[in-house]
């Protein structure tokens, strides 16, 4: 039986609709026992029949108010009642079902984490507990009794608030819960578990104190901390930024280590992979403390934008994710730095959205078809949504954007929303015309600008020609020209900033491009400009201008936004790398040019005065980065001009380095910004040092003198990436101190993963044997196999298809297991129309053993045959 696909276009109203839910759950890790009792209440009065989605459960009885019920008719996904007898307004429905969660290694439904048992419903997980109309746009209220083993199971957490609690004589006790909230089943959670407890409370705006609890592993309460910090924070800054207020009187959030995703927003119960949870500075990186505050800020801003508003159906996911997305950048930005949080979005866009975009998986961010909906949640709708509602916000201004977001709950609270509502409420609340943007929402593909400029000297006269074209997409031939906003800037060549006029006027920096070809025309230009284009990313597309190296330079030089300087340097280290691509493939001596030496020592030259950003730029591109400007990727040659790259620029400014990297020694750890920025600085110094002679002397001392793991696996990654002397026994020293955490193994299989070794992949594979490793569990799976086939490009590629055959070794595997995390592994494997025929071979090759796999799971079967067509 093939799976079948769903349209945006089929998107009907329900016929039933379901009020009330009262969930008793008698939990047993083997044996759970769930009766559901549904209010269900008609809402089409020609409708005779009432299809619940339901399925991976013992299905034990139906009964219809109150009385056993048979006319049904059950498949391997749902359960249709027969209503034709029974035109009834309101009716109740009790159904029982009999799970076994620890053997739902999908880790979707009810499964087994650790010794706890929890719950994961997004998307579709709710109907693996109990047959459900399970749709988002089924709102009903939630009463949910938990009883358990009490001494197993001393926490019985489920939505909303405590309402009763009890003990029963066998050991086992009670707690009942009621969410006075309604919501999408996908929103759904139960948490059962012995856990470590942290509690704080917030004072909200309006003067009510909410308990905050985290609940974290047993021995694990010294890394919760951050998080809690975190969470408060979360909270009063949407309070002053977006004027959205908590509404419950309690917040939980669970950390468990066997999770699918990054965490989830529960109304009032997040459940979260613990990865973004714990965090103490022995353990979590400087990376992972900003993880933690940017992932617990996103599910707790979806209690707004996601729960008490939530989307009508799943191809407006982005409603809530691309706006949630674009609310936790914020907030990011707003704590910390602006322009470090918009290089890093940038950096994600350009390098992994824009290869979605070029891959079979191209979708708009508001997808029109779809087989397996967890194959959704992707950069696409997240990142890219957030993109567009930036967009929006670049448009509209920062108070008529929160204007719109005004209107937009006003008008949905309560509701299950669509894109357009929220386009439209933006567009009532602030006058602009959005009509043309809304195609941001209906069109996929990563648009092309092509700018061409010109100087008239007489009449100071400066003029931008720009051309829009959006690129054919696997899902979408035709395409349409799209509202473009284009901030631009113009210097002079000593870097003074040009005023943009028009006539006399001063003109806005954001160019509203909608034409195929446009000329945007500044007067009072005293002298050639060199133009800084799309900053600040201000549109999610290419820019395709012919810089010269002087141009570039004066920007790394001189532009007043950070944003612009990195960019420039962004262009030089693509430059470079391109001409030396050529070079390697005929067989030539590579050669380093004398000018991203001198824009390099610039930047250093910036090092006291903004440690930030001399770390951002002088942190070479990723492989991954440099392959998508390329049509047919080179993945070899990509690695070895980037090794030399990285070993020229090593050789040419050792002594610089050596000076910053003295320079920036901390005498202590502390997570604040100032320290971190000196730290990112010290330690991209020290990945260059690496590969000269003080290489091995320094990384050693450097691990050694470490107190805090940033420190730590800065050390150890200089370590790997330049096959250092001391490299074996740092990694044996760092495994026989953490072999018993696996959070912290994961960053010791990443870097295992995406060694430059020639025999990686035999490393890896022996590593599926290690003590720490578990296949069973998405972040071991991801931080080994998953770091191989998308971190270690020049491996996985290897032309002899080696690393193809791995991946598919293993995606069989996960296929029976996790096919959700299955799913995210093989992304590598479907771009194989970005390389060379031989490879292509080889790609093909290992999907079709994939294809002809018994039971192959939608997940991989929709993004199979997408590749293969
Ligand atoms: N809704 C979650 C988020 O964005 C992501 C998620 C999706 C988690 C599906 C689990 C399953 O935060
Ligand atoms: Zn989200």
């Amino acid at each position: 039986m093939q799976p079948k696909a769903k349209f945006r276009k089929d998107y009907r109203p329900v016929d039933f609709t379901i009020t009330d839910i009262y969930l008793d759950f008698q939990l047993d890790p083997q044996d759970t026992l769930v009766t559901s009792t549904l209010t269900v209440k008609r809402q089409n009065s020609d409708a005779t029949q009432l299809r619940l989605d339901g399925h991976s459960f013992e299905f034990l009885s139906l009964k219809l108010n109150g009385e056993p019920f048979s006319k049904y008719q059950k498949d391997d996904e749902s359960l249709t009642l027969d209503l034709s007898q029974f035109p009834a307004e309101q009716f109740q429905l009790e159904i029982q079902t009999r799970l076994n969660p620890s053997e739902n290694t999908s880790l979707q439904g009810l499964y087994q984490s650790g010794d706890g048992l929890c719950t994961q419903c997004e998307a579709e997980g709710f109907r693996q507990i109990t047959y459900m109309l399970d749709r988002p746009d089924v709102l009903a209220k939630y009463r949910t009794k938990l009883t358990a083993c009490k001494s197993k199971y001393p926490y019985l957490l489920a939505n909303g608030n405590r309402i009763a609690q009890g003990e029963l004589e066998d050991g086992r006790h009670w707690v009942e819960w009621e969410d006075p909230f309604l919501k999408p089943c996908y929103l759904f959670a139960v948490v059962a578990g012995d856990f470590d407890l942290l509690q704080d409370k917030f004072t909200t705006m309006s003067g009510r104190v909410v308990d905050l609890e985290i609940y974290v592993d047993r021995g694990n309460l010294d890394r919760a901390g951050w998080a809690m910090e975190s969470l408060k924070r979360s909270m009063k800054w949407d309070e002053e930024r977006f004027g959205l207020e908590y509404d419950l009187d309690i917040y939980m959030i669970v950390a468990v280590d066997f999770f699918n995703m990054g965490a989830m927003e529960n109304k009032g119960l997040n459940i979260f992979n613990s990865k973004f949870v714990l965090a103490n500075p022995q353990t979590a990186t400087d990376d992972d403390y900003m993880g933690v505050e940017s992932v617990i800020a996103h599910e707790y801003f979806h209690n707004w934008t996601g729960n008490r508003i939530t989307c009508r159906d799943w191809f407006q996911l982005s409603l809530k994710e691309g706006l949630t997305v674009f609310r936790d950048q914020e907030f990011t930005s707003d704590l910390w730095s602006r322009p470090a949080k918009r290089i890093e979005d940038v950096r994600m866009m350009r390098s992994v959205q824009f290869a979605e975009d070029a891959s079979p998986m191209a979708h708009p961010i508001r997808p029109e078809k779809v087989i397996e909906m967890n194959n959704f949640y992707t950069v696409t709708v997240y990142e890219k949504g957030a993109e567009v509602i930036r967009m929006i916000h670049t448009l509209l201004g920062e108070e008529k954007f929160q204007k719109g977001m005004k209107l937009y709950v006003a008008e949905q609270d309560g509701k299950a929303a669509t894109c357009e509502d929220f386009v439209s409420a933006m567009e009532r609340a602030s006058g602009v015309d959005l009509q043309q943007f809304r195609r941001w929402y209906s069109q996929s593909g990563t648009p092309e600008l092509t700018i061409a400029d010109e100087y008239d000297e007489k009449r100071q006269t400066y003029r931008l020609h720009v051309s829009q074209m959006t690129p054919p997409t696997a899902d979408q031939v035709e395409k349409v020209n799209l509202h473009i906003p284009l901030r631009v800037a113009l210097y002079g060549e000593n870097g003074q900033k040009i005023n943009l006029q028009h006539e006399l006027l001063t003109v806005s920096d954001v160019l509203d491009v909608i034409h195929e070809h446009q000329t945007f025309e500044f007067h009072n230009v005293p002298q050639r400009p060199v133009p800084a284009l799309l900053c600040d990313f201000s549109a999610p597309v290419r820019v395709d201008y012919n810089y010269s190296t002087e141009q570039l330079l004066t920007l790394v030089k001189f532009a007043d936004n950070e944003f612009v300087r990195w960019d420039a340097a962004q262009t030089l280290y693509i430059n470079e790398l391109r001409a030396n691509l050529s070079r390697f493939q005929q067989n030539q001596p590579m050669q380093f040019s004398e000018a991203l030496i001198e824009a390099l020592t610039l930047v250093l030259e910036k090092a006291n005065t903004d440690p930030e950003l001399t770390a951002l730029t002088l942190t070479l591109p990723k492989e991954t980065e440099f392959a998508e400007s390329f049509k047919v990727i080179d993945p070899a040659g990509i690695a070895a001009v980037r090794d030399f790259m990285q070993r020229s620029i090593a050789e040419s400014l050792k002594d610089r380095l050596l000076v910053v990297y003295n320079q920036n020694r901390l005498p202590e750890y502390r997570v604040v910004a100032e320290d971190m920025a000196k730290r990112a600085l010290r330690n991209v110094c020290l990945s260059y040092l690496a590969f000269t002679d003080v290489g091995n002397t320094l990384v050693h001392k450097h691990y050694h003198q470490a107190d805090n793991m940033t420190d730590t696996l800065a050390s150890l990654a200089a370590a790997t990436k330049a096959q250092l002397p001391c490299r074996d026994q740092l990694l044996a020293d760092f495994e026989q101190k953490w072999h018993h955490d696996g959070l912290v193994m994961d960053k010791w299989f990443m870097l295992q993963a995406t060694r430059p070794d020639e025999n990686v992949l035999e490393i890896v594979q022996g590593l599926l044997e290690h003590r720490s490793f578990n296949f069973k569990n998405p972040n071991r799976v991801r931080s080994l196999i998953g770091a191989f086939a998308s971190q270690n490009p020049r491996a996985f590629h290897a032309i002899d298809g080696s690393g193809y055959r791995f991946l598919v070794d293993m995606l069989i595997k996960l296929n029976d297991t996790n096919p959700q995390v299955a799913a995210r592994l093989i992304e590598p494997l479907i771009k194989l129309s970005r390389y060379d025929a031989q490879r292509q071979t080889l790609m093909r090759r290992g999907l079709e053993r994939l294809k002809g796999l018994d039971h192959l799971a939608r997940d991989l079967f929709e993004k199979i045959e997408k590749a293969l067509q």
